[in-house]
């Protein structure tokens, strides 16, 4: 199979949200906090009628509806996410429900785990099986789907929840350039969820953003090492039009870019024009830990990036600032929001994208772009997704009413034996919502 990646995607997320400016002042938060300070707009979450079960029914009916796929051609359904709901049953399994009624049982994958990275994985399963010898000329499918709630505190704000689907075959308009890809995984304690009782994870706030950056400099290291081995060119950020990353918050992106920027300094790449090298020259002497303590080095590595990152980073902003932190689904919903925002001009163009799990697991890797034979063209998954209508036709919550949720949420965490509101008035026709949880913690969706 040549040329194997994504053929279509769709993304679901919540129709509620809050303001972060509203609670900026609820919080007690010194104002620009959250907005500035993190860089996030809006805050997605679910309310009891919807959980990552009935997100990710959503998305996957969705999709297959609107580029009319058969669900007997899914050959494969990989789901990423660290949302857990069961201990043992997948989510996977809840999906088969959409397969079972047409027929459909023959079909490979379970879930894959590690905080943010778990889509990740599913999409390289997908994509490593389509490439193989055990394809049997089917799709793959593969779903991200989470709802990221944390406990009253500093992370609170970087929430978020969304499920994206993604279906994978050959000849796809977003083609993996699988030699491409730069891993770095290590086992440290920055964000984990030990308490199995409780959907919030326990999380050194200041040491992920610190992992996350020395994942990204070690991955961004291989990925070159591997591109110049293979092209036997060097590696620079003018070979990609487009970065993508993990996006926990805004705040957090931009301080990655400048970071590569600043490899790209130290490597001496024909990126670096010569006010960047000087600004920053002060700042080579620096030992690596040195250099992420280094608050001027962050500002004006920052600061001679904002070009580049207004160019190349940018536009896959719009999610995540939205929506918040999807964990499994965020750096796809950044890679999303390019799709939306570039359409017309990617075909042609190379796109790399960070993936980052606490824990930790991080690759990057890269995507080469073609405009695609309809359904599944680039300018058609840009209509079908349909951000701007989704975003604009959310509810805003107040700050009292989305805390009040999130108590609701906390009780019905592992809870069994009762029934939801069933109040599905706020979202959109086709949607899964959940209406009971039995006295055998079996759990029933319906669909509006
Ligand atoms: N106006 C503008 N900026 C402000 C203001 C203000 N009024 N007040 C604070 N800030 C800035 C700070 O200077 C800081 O920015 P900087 O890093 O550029 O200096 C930023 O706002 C955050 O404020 P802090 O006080 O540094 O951090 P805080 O204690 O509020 O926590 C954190 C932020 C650590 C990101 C927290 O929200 C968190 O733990 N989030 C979850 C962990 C996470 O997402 N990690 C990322 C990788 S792992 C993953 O994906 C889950």
């Amino acid at each position: 199979a040549k040329n194997v990646g994504v053929l279509a995607m769709d993304i679901y997320f919540p129709p509620t949200c809050v303001q972060q400016e509203a609670l900026e002042v609820h919080d007690g938060a010194s104002k620009g906090k959250y907005t500035i300070g993190l860089g996030q707009d809006c805050l997605g979450f679910c309310t009891e009628v919807e959980d990552v079960i009935s997100m990710s029914l959503t998305v996957v009916s969705s999709l297959l509806e609107k580029y009319n796929v058969d669900p007997k051609q899914i050959g494969r359904l990989e789901v990423g996410s660290e949302t857990v709901i069961d201990k043992s049953k997948s989510i996977k399994t809840f999906l088969m429900q959409i397969f079972e009624k047409c027929g459909n049982t023959d079909i490979e994958g379970v879930d894959s785990t590690n905080a943010c990275y778990g889509g990740t994985a599913a999409l390289f399963n997908c994509v490593n099986w389509v490439e193989s010898n055990s394809w049997d000329g089917r799709y793959g499918l593969v779903v991200c789907t989470d709802s990221a709630v944390y406990a009253e505190g500093p992370a609170r704000p970087t929430g978020g929840a969304a499920a994206i689907a993604m279906l994978i075959g050959p000849d796809a308009p977003i083609a993996f350039e699988s030699k491409f890809r730069g891993s770095h995984m290590s086992h440290v304690y920055d964000f984990y969820k030990p308490n199995l009782a409780s959907e919030y994870p326990v999380v050194d706030g200041k040491l992920s953003q610190t992992c996350y950056l020395m994942a990204l400099d070690s991955c961004y290291k291989t990925f070159c090492a591997k591109y110049e081995k293979s092209t036997g060119k060097q590696f620079s950020l003018s070979d990609a039009a487009y970065f993508v990353f993990h996006s926990p918050y805004n705040k957090l992106v931009q301080k990655s870019f400048a970071r590569l920027v600043f490899n790209d300094f130290e490597r001496k790449a024909s990126s670096i024009d010569e006010d960047t090298k000087e600004k920053l020259a002060p700042f080579s002497t620096l030992s690596g830990d040195e250099s992420y303590q280094s608050r001027d080095l962050e500002k004006v590595s920052q600061q001679v990036a904002k070009p580049l990152f207004d160019a190349k980073v940018q536009p896959t902003t719009l999610i995540p600032k939205q929506v918040g932190n999807m964990y499994t689904a965020s750096l796809y919903a950044a890679f999303a929001s390019l799709l939306h925002n570039k359409n017309s001009e990617l075909a042609g163009k190379r796109v790399i994208l960070f993936s980052y799990g606490s824990g930790l697991t991080a690759t990057m890797f890269s995507l080469q772009l073609r405009e695609g034979q309809q359904p599944f063209s680039l300018s058609n998954i840009a209509t079908v997704m349909n951000v701007p209508t989704k975003l604009k036709s959310r509810h805003e919550f107040s700050p009292e009413k989305f805390i009040e949720t999130m108590h609701l949420m906390e009780h019905r965490y592992g809870a069994k034996d009762f029934v939801t509101s069933k109040d599905c008035s706020l979202l959109a026709p086709g949607t899964y919502y959940l209406t009971e949880v039995d006295h055998m913690y079996r759990r029933f969706y319906a669909k509006k």
